[in-house]
């Protein structure tokens, strides 16, 4: 098991966005963010100094917590180059996957495969310790359905959702020129912010 330090293990390779074709579905969801969500997620709250990011995918989001003096655990379930603590299926994780030797209290931050952020919103809400908090950066159709209101928005709503006033950029397999050169930002987003135990409203607030 590795503590908030660890990377030690991490295995570097070149693979990932080169190894799939042009069109071709990437089976793992790998759509980087663009970092700045993260500085105007920032301009709004802080989170706690320790964050587990737990589908780091080429490591946008980790990389810039980082940058701004966040301790990250960053996990994924492929090696895309980025120096990962573990290789990890988030969805199959347990107590016993939970980083140790920084902090009792930590945070969960990410783009999930959007596939599964469901699941990926009450796994984390699972591992979290009271008090600690579930940052998922997601669609704001993630809001609608009747299976996230029964399993998620009627139980354990949100403490707080941030509205992205831009279009923020996800790239698919981290190729923001080609995105910015052809659909652009088509997407709205939010920084949706559960906080375990927290079973009050939720404040939506702009950024
Ligand atoms: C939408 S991408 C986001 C990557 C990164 N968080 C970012 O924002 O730039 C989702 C990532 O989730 C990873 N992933 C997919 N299923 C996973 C799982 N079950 N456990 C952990 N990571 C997973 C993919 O490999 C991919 O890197």
């Amino acid at each position: 098991m590795k503590d908030w330090t660890g990377g030690s293990g991490s295995v570097w390779s070149t693979n990932g966005a080169s190894n799939h074709a042009a069109g071709e579905r990437e089976p793992n969801d790998y759509y980087a963010t663009d970092p700045t969500a993260i500085d105007k997620l920032l301009a709004a709250e802080r989170p706690h100094p320790f964050i587990w990011e737990c589908a780091a995918g080429g490591g946008h989001l980790a990389n810039r917590l980082k940058e701004h003096g966040f301790k990250v655990y960053a996990s994924d379930i492929l090696d895309r180059g980025y120096p990962l603590d573990v290789k990890l299926d988030f969805l199959t994780a347990t107590w016993f996957d939970i980083p140790r030797g920084g902090a009792a209290l930590f945070d969960i931050l990410t783009n999930p495969p959007y596939k599964y952020a469901k699941e990926f919103v009450l796994k984390a809400l699972e591992l979290l310790p009271e008090g600690g908090r579930c940052y998922m950066f997601l669609k704001l159709t993630f809001l609608e359905g009747k299976a996230r209101r029964r399993e998620i928005f009627d139980r354990t709503p949100p403490r707080r959702l941030y509205v992205f006033s831009d279009r923020m950029l996800c790239a698919k397999n981290g190729d923001f020129e080609k995105m910015r050169e052809t659909t652009g930002g088509a997407v709205a987003y939010g920084w949706y912010v559960w906080e375990r135990g927290y079973r009050g409203e939720t404040v939506i607030k702009w950024i």
